[in-house]
Parts: structure tokens; sequence; C-alpha cells
């Protein structure tokens, strides 16, 4: 049995959909990080739009839905985001990686990169080529974590899969990219950022959706969709939700969290 790779999370969205849907019903604050991606961006509807790692697609989604007109692409690496791309109405699916994107010089008015830079391990890399396909003029927007967002869960979780010999796999993510690296590196390829602050909190009054959110977080801490001691793992960090709650009647699990957004205009 091989470990959890990017290849194999990202092959079925289902893990992704339920930590949106975690951080959608049960955020401290209304959380919105598309909105805030527009906010600093203010489309005007008629820009040639690239998505990278536009995972489920749902982004795209919302600005077809809005009526936008010009060009909306979606890239990912995985199939499974292409196909979900390639659902949406007046959305292209183009597979690559942000390293090499498979475009011209200047093709795109705005291009953006939400929550995904952590996955890659030469984040300069793809900062340049997102400036190479983005027009002068235009706009380059990336979101990224705090470096310790929810990391309450993901320490649970690690903690169970390292008793059943799990560990969090290489290759997954990049440690280095979080909200305090990002715009310095961003600053070396495009002069001056804005940068907004979003802090946050997830917080779950029982024991089930922190289950789900939980599980949607086993691939990082090495447990794979077809892992033999997955069924072990998820159990114990059942139980121990269950226990938690019921030891502590009314309380609340608060797992804090937050990203930016940094937004550069491309000379
Ligand atoms: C955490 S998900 C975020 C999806 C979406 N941007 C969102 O905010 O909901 C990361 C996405 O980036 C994709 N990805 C990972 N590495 C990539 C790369 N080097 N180039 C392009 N896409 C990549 C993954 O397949 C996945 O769909």
């Amino acid at each position: 049995m091989s470990g959890p790779s990017l290849a194999s999370e990202y092959a079925d969205p289902t893990p992704l959909q339920v930590r949106i849907a975690a951080h959608r019903d049960y955020s401290e604050r209304a959380d919105d990080p598309a909105a805030a991606v527009l906010a600093a961006v203010r489309l005007t509807g008629a820009e040639d739009l690239a998505d990278i790692g536009c995972g489920d697609a749902r982004f795209l989604a919302r600005l077809s839905a809005g009526g936008h007109a010009g060009r909306l692409v979606g890239v990912d690496t995985a199939p499974a985001m292409i196909a979900a791309a390639n659902a949406v109405p007046g959305v292209d699916g183009v597979p690559g990686d942000i390293r090499a994107l498979p475009f011209g010089d200047d093709e795109f008015d705005v291009c953006t990169a939400r929550h995904m830079l952590y996955h890659v391990p030469d984040p300069p890399a793809a900062l340049r080529e997102l400036r190479r396909v983005t027009r002068p003029g235009g706009t380059v927007v990336l979101t990224v974590n705090h470096a310790r967002t929810c990391a309450r869960t993901r320490e649970l979780v690690c903690l169970h899969a390292r008793s059943h010999g799990l560990r969090p796999p290489d290759g997954m993510l990049n440690d280095a990219v979080h909200s305090a690296t990002l715009p310095p590196m961003m600053r070396e390829v495009f002069g001056d950022v804005t940068v907004e602050n979003y802090d946050n909190a997830l917080i779950f009054d029982r024991p089930r959706p922190l289950i789900a959110f939980a599980e949607a977080l086993f691939s990082f801490c090495g447990v794979a969709a077809g892992e033999p001691r997955r069924a072990q793992v998820l159990g114990d960090v059942s139980d121990e939700v269950e226990r938690w709650f019921a030891e502590r009647p009314g309380a609340v699990w608060r797992d804090p969290k937050g990203y930016i957004v940094v937004a550069a205009t491309v000379a």
C-alpha cells in the first residue's frame, strides 16, 4: 500500500468539498474566501481570467453564473478537477502545473491561485509563471493560510495516525508557504503587493461534523483512502472526539485558522 500523495488526495473532489463545507458551516465568523479574492480584484466581468489549482471550480462557476463575459479558464494537475471545470457552462478546464503553465505570454488579465501554492515545491517558479501569462496592468491574486491553520484538529488526526505507524507524507505540503512568507516572495517577483488578513476559527459544538472534518484531513497525516489501518484511525479519532464532548457538556471545539489575500499588479 503506497502512502497518500497530491494525486491520490485530489483524485476525488470529496475530501476538499468536505473541508470547504466545514469552513462554510462551522466558522466563528462568516467565511467566504472567494468573496475575499473578488474584493481584492474588483472584476468588471470583461477580463480573461485563469484560476490555477481551481479545485472543483466553484469559484469559476460563481463568476460564470454571475454573467462574467471574459474567458474563464480553470487549470489543475488533477483530472477530476479538470472534469469539474469542464462541467461548468462557459468554463474551459485545462490540465496543467502552475510551474509550467500551458499558455502563451500575456494571455490573461487576471490570474488567481487560491489556497494551492503550499502544494508547490518551488513557489518562486510558480509566481514567475503567473507573471508571465498575465498582461502588463493585469492582476495576480493568491490566497494562503496562516502557518498553524486548523492545527488542533490536524494534530489530533496525526497523533492517532502515528499510533498506527502512519506519518505525514513528504511532498504534499510545502510548510515554507504561509501567510508570513508569501508577501515577501511576491514582492520579489511583482514589486508592490497589497495584503488583506482574514483571522477566524472553526468551532464545532458536537462530534459528528468535527469527525467529518478530521477525516477530510487524513491524507495530510499519512492515511490514504485505501489504507488498511484507516478504519482503526477513524475509530480512534471518533472515540476521542466523542469523549471530549461527553466530558465537557456545552463546550465547543475551537480551532484557530486564517488566511491572507495577496494581490499584485503586473508591471
Ligand atoms: C486545496 S485545493 C484548492 C482548490 C481551490 N483553489 C479552492 O480554493 O477551493 C488545491 C488544488 O490545487 C491543485 N494543485 C496542486 N498542485 C498543483 C500544481 N502544481 N499546479 C496546479 N494545480 C495544483 C490540486 O489538485 C487541488 O485541486
